[in-house]
């Protein structure tokens, strides 16, 4: 009696330790999914045009739609020598931090997905091509839930950082003097695309 009580105790705490297991690999599993790349192009059918903001032609005229480009100028190669590096556009030792999904399987970027379009949209606000539907997108929750990244300076100092060959220490004054080399605030403010206040995604011929 004793003895099968024991024994379907500890039937029940395995049973148990495997549900806990299954459970925790599972989430596990849905923190882990991965989403596809669309590319700014996709992005651009609806964030290219006026009354959303056009934030596609801001960001064409950052440098970051600029940063693959600025891999083969003069500055880049020297930069490169000095690190060793043949080919910037080629080496990992550059190009991870001046392109989107660096590294990322080929079969997981779309048919509009161009590398040569350098740090775009995805790059800030995550593998885009599971939330990109106009549903999806009017549902932060939901946008989230498909992929979208919300904004912290992390993303940023992935790339702003001291191992690039471009750091410099002293580049954002803060309002007490001090130098800094990144400042979340004022790196943003240069790069700004917000959508227009009183933007109203339901009205007819809007984003779509
Ligand atoms: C089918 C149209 C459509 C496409 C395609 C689309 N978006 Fe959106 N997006 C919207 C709409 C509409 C909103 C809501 C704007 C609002 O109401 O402020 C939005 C909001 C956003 C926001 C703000 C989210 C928030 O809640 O803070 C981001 C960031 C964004 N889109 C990025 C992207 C990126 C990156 C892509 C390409 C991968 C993309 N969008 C493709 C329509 C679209
Ligand atoms: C850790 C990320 C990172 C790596 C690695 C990196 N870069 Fe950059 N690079 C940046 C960032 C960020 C900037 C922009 C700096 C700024 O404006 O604040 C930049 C800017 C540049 C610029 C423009 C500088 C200017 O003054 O206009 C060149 C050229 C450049 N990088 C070349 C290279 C080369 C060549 C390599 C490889 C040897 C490389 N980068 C590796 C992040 C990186
Ligand atoms: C994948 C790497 C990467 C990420 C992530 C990234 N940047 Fe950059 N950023 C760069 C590179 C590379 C350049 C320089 C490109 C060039 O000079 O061609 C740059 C340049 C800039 C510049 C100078 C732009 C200009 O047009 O003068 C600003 C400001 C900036 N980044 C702000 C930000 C902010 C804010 C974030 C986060 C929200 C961010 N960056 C995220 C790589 C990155
Ligand atoms: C270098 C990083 C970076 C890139 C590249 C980038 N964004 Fe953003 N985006 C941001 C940040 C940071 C914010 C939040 C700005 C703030 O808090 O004021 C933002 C905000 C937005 C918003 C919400 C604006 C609002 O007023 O609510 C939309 C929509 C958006 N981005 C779309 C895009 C699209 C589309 C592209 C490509 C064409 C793009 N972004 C490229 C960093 C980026």
């Amino acid at each position: 009696m004793r003895a099968s009580r024991a024994i379907r105790a500890r039937v029940v705490h395995r049973l148990l330790a495997a549900c806990f297991c299954l459970l925790f690999l599972a989430a596990a599993d849905a923190a882990a999914t991965e989403f596809d790349y669309a590319g700014a192009k996709r992005c651009k059918s609806c964030h290219g045009k006026e009354p959303i903001g056009n934030q596609y032609a801001s960001w064409l005229d950052t440098k970051h739609a600029k940063a693959y480009e600025t891999l083969a100028s003069d500055k880049a190669r020297e930069w490169a020598a000095e690190a060793g590096v043949d080919d910037p556009q080629q080496s990992e030792k550059c190009v991870k931090c001046h392109v989107t999904a660096y590294g990322v399987a080929p079969e997981r970027l779309g048919s509009k997905f161009k590398i040569e379009d350098g740090v775009q949209c995805e790059g800030c606000h995550g593998a885009g091509n599971s939330y990109r539907k106009k549903k999806i997108m009017m549902d932060r929750d939901r946008a989230v839930e498909k992929g979208l990244v919300l904004q912290s300076e992390e993303i940023c100092v992935a790339c702003h950082n001291d191992e690039s060959p471009a750091w410099d220490p002293e580049r954002y004054t803060l309002e007490d003097g001090t130098q800094v080399g990144f400042d979340y605030d004022q790196a943003v403010e240069a790069i700004a695309h917000p959508v227009p206040e009183g933007y109203d995604p339901t009205a007819e011929g809007e984003a779509d």
